[in-house]
């Protein structure tokens, strides 16, 4: 496909990088087995490179044991299994007003068993302001959960604060990082994580169906698993091993998905979260600038690339967002996503509840050209739309 201008990065990264393509395609050309089952040579080596996928997420996010990196088929199974596995009857936990429904699904979802949940209503912006996270606090808080930044308008939240009160308070501090991870530097010791809740596919440069969940040491002992079975560990017993990762890893893994992961992350670390940072923010710099200037259109989010991640959400007057993408994708060859993106409380929270917004997700691989030419089509949309309404006057 040429001349496709990608701007749908914040629903999955492309393109990928030609280390994820090679490593995917020499595994199943040349290696093929299961890890961790068979003694074979192949079996070992797709095990070897499975580790090295856990030993680059581990190096990411300052982990220290990278088998206390659990792999998950993305985030959503990630925050499912850190909700389900370890909120009980009575459990009082606090979220934020942004979150996706990966996380407030499952979270709803334990309403029904008797946990409670505080739903901390961010500004119309996105911003979480830490200090309304610590009025809520309850003596039977049990966890905060917190996305580090808005799929929606990108904001990024305050996670060393609100980890800081985590701490504090003897709290399991979860974070979802599927817009983050690889896009913004993320250390685990530094906001204090418990449980980090990644997807592979987007930031991170890895196929679909990958994903994890970082579970601190000692915290599996609450944790139940949401699944059970092989492990290719202590098959002698017929219970479940109590040791990470087999605990929460049963069955044939995505090994072909999860070592294009690796090689995705070998590549982030290699041009280093912070150049990749400073590459989105300044591409996300010249679109927000230069939206400034058109008129009729609404801008939504905190507006300061420092403030928020490579996503932007806007609208046009009088145009639904759906219409507007679509314009986009036929006449412009602009990819983008408009609608709620699976994150109703977040549209409900900046004001656009029911239909929404377009939302462009910037990526590393995008050019400043790119974001011009974006610039100028919805100058032109704009216009056309104010000579149509012009004609029907
Ligand atoms: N959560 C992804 C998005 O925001 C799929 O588009």
């Amino acid at each position: 496909m040429t001349d496709v201008i990608y701007f749908d990065n914040a629903a999955t990264s492309w393109p990928k990088p030609e280390a994820t393509l090679l490593a995917m395609e020499r595994y199943f050309r040349c290696i093929g087995a299961s890890p961790g089952r068979s003694g074979h040579r192949l079996a070992i080596e797709a095990g070897r490179q499975m580790i090295e996928t856990r030993e680059a997420l581990a190096e990411l996010f300052g982990i220290s044991d990278p088998l206390r990196i659990v792999f998950t088929k993305n985030a959503t199974e990630a925050l499912n299994l850190a909700i389900f596995g370890l909120l009980k009857p009575g459990d009082h936990v606090i979220t934020s007003s942004m979150e996706h429904n990966s996380m407030m699904r499952p979270l709803r979802e334990m309403e029904a068993y008797g946990v409670e949940i505080s739903v901390i209503k961010c500004d119309p912006s996105g911003e979480l302001d830490p200090n309304d996270m610590a009025v809520a606090l309850k003596p039977n808080t049990r966890a905060i959960f917190l996305t580090h930044a808005s799929n929606v308008t990108g904001t990024i939240m305050p996670l060393v604060e609100v980890g800081k009160i985590a701490g504090d308070h003897g709290l399991v501090f979860c974070v979802d990082s599927a817009q983050s991870a690889g896009a913004l530097p993320i250390d685990i010791n530094d906001m204090s994580i418990d449980l980090l809740a990644f997807t592979g596919h987007k930031s991170l440069w890895g196929p679909q169906g990958t994903g994890g969940l970082y579970v601190r040491e000692g915290l599996e002992k609450d944790i139940k698993p949401l699944i059970m079975g092989g492990t290719g560990s202590k098959s002698e017993f017929e219970v479940q091993p109590i040791f990470l990762p087999d605990k929460y890893e049963s069955g044939t893994p995505n090994t072909i998905g999860l070592i294009g992961l690796g090689a995705g992350v070998r590549s982030v670390l290699e041009r280093g979260v912070e150049n990749i940072r400073e590459k989105e923010m300044e591409l996300t710099r010249r679109f927000i600038d230069g939206l400034g200037s058109i008129p009729g259109v609404t801008l939504y989010g905190c507006g300061d690339p420092l403030k928020q991640i490579a996503v932007v959400s806007f609208t046009i007057e009088d145009i639904s967002p759906s219409d507007l993408a679509l314009a986009f994708d036929e006449k412009y060859n602009i990819m983008c996503r408009p609608g709620l993106h699976c994150a109703p409380s977040a549209h409900r929270t900046i004001g656009t509840f029911s239909e929404g917004t377009v939302r462009f997700g910037f990526g590393y691989f995008n050019t400043f050209d790119e974001v011009n030419i974006a610039l100028e089509a919805i100058s032109e949309v704009v216009s056309l739309k104010m000579r149509n309404l012009i004609c029907r006057n």
